[in-house]
């Protein structure tokens, strides 16, 4: 379990996390969402013990993370691929992590297979794809067996197998009832894998719910409606007190309708449908709506006609991987922070 208790971190005036308290809970993935900026890497870095709180408390099953003397076998992280020895193998770069908390070597090669880099183990890191460098960090992650798994971002860079994998890697560790906290900006990709959500925008707490219902409460559902016979639907419907929306492509929304009593309606009239279906918005449109006013970081002129805005955005519409935005400071959102393993585990105070 990993619980924080008013975390802030202040950088000179720049309020980075404000006042955050939460609990992921073991047993199911917890999905950590926000606009660029809001905060998430921040936090799971001062989770880490990589950066020092202005005030608030985060701790590890009860403990701070400095207190855990084999850190692995706690907590495994992803937070930067890229923070690796270049000139290491991967092999080795495992085994150093492994050694560092007294794992035995044999795990090494284990998650080498798990994450399908054994072929590639005696290769330098600083040969691999972004892709390759994900794995790497996620066999890492996974290296001390540990009870709460931590991923920042990991599915950038993975290849549609690869994506597909750690879905199912993260709901299976969760269904052993691990604690599994990972962010991204995948909206398609977060709905298939969290159950739960903790969503923030500029460093501060806009939901934490499950995900059915922050998109139940962050968006509308309703019932999309084809026929022939148009008019009859509309006074059909209007007397039945049912507000119909024209959509312009030839099909009508009714809001909260029930799919089932609106098929009974209609056959009662005897009306042709062509199509009767349940709407459910995207974890996407819900994140925009709830994010719009959170959102720092936008595009400058459009380079096409796409859609710009969350009114212009069709439900389930367009979905693109978060791409890194350069931050107001000129700092690098990405920049290269020291991952979980690399912390010196003979600091702590034991468990
Ligand atoms: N070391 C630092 N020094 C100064 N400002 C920082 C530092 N680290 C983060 N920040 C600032 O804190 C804020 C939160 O950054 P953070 O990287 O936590 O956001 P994020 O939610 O992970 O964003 P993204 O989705 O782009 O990864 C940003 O405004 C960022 O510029
Ligand atoms: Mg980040």
């Amino acid at each position: 379990m990993i619980e924080l208790q008013g975390l802030t971190k202040r950088y000179g005036d720049r309020t980075a996390v404000d006042q955050l308290t939460f609990t992921v809970r073991p047993g199911v993935v917890t999905g950590f969402l926000g606009p660029n900026g809001a905060g998430k890497s921040t936090t799971m870095r001062i989770l880490l013990g990589l950066d020092s709180p202005s005030s608030g408390d985060v701790r590890i099953d009860g403990k701070h993370y400095a207190q855990l003397s084999e850190p692995l076998k706690y907590i495994g992280a992803l937070l930067d691929a890229k923070s690796v020895h270049g000139g290491r193998t991967a092999y080795n770069h495992l085994l150093c992590l492994a050694q560092s908390n007294r794992i035995p070597r044999r795990r090494v090669d284990e998650v080498l297979e798990t994450v399908g880099l054994t072929a590639v183990a005696k290769k330098r890191s600083k040969g691999f794809s972004l892709g390759m460098g994900q794995r790497l960090g996620i066999a890492g992650a996974l290296l001390g067996d540990p009870e709460i798994l931590m991923f920042d971002e990991p599915v950038n860079g993975l290849d549609p197998e690869g994506i597909h994998w750690i879905r199912n890697l993260m709901k299976s560790l969760a269904a052993q009832g691990r604690t599994v906290f990972v962010s991204s900006h995948l909206m398609s990709e977060m709905a298939l894998t969290a159950e739960h959500l903790i969503v923030i925008g500029r460093g501060r707490l806009l939901a934490d719910t499950s995900m059915a219902d922050f998109i139940a409460q962050n968006s509308r559902s309703y019932v999309r409606i084809r026929t022939p016979q148009v008019e009859r639907l509309k006074d059909i419907m209007h007397q039945a007190g049912h507000p119909v929306v024209e959509t312009g492509d030839g099909s009508f929304e009714i809001q909260d309708g029930d799919p089932a009593q609106l098929g009974e309606l209609a056959a009662q009239h005897q009306l042709v449908l062509h199509e009767l279906s349940p709407q459910r918005a995207s974890l996407e449109e819900a994140f925009m709506q709830l994010t719009a006013d959170s959102v720092e970081y936008h595009a400058g002129g459009a380079m096409g006609s796409g859609p710009s805005g969350v009114g212009a955005l069709p439900n389930g519409g367009p979905e693109q991987p978060g791409q890194p935005v350069p931050a107001a400071d000129g700092r690098d959102p990405q920049q290269p922070q020291w991952g979980a393993g690399w912390r010196n585990p003979g600091s702590g105070k034991g468990r």
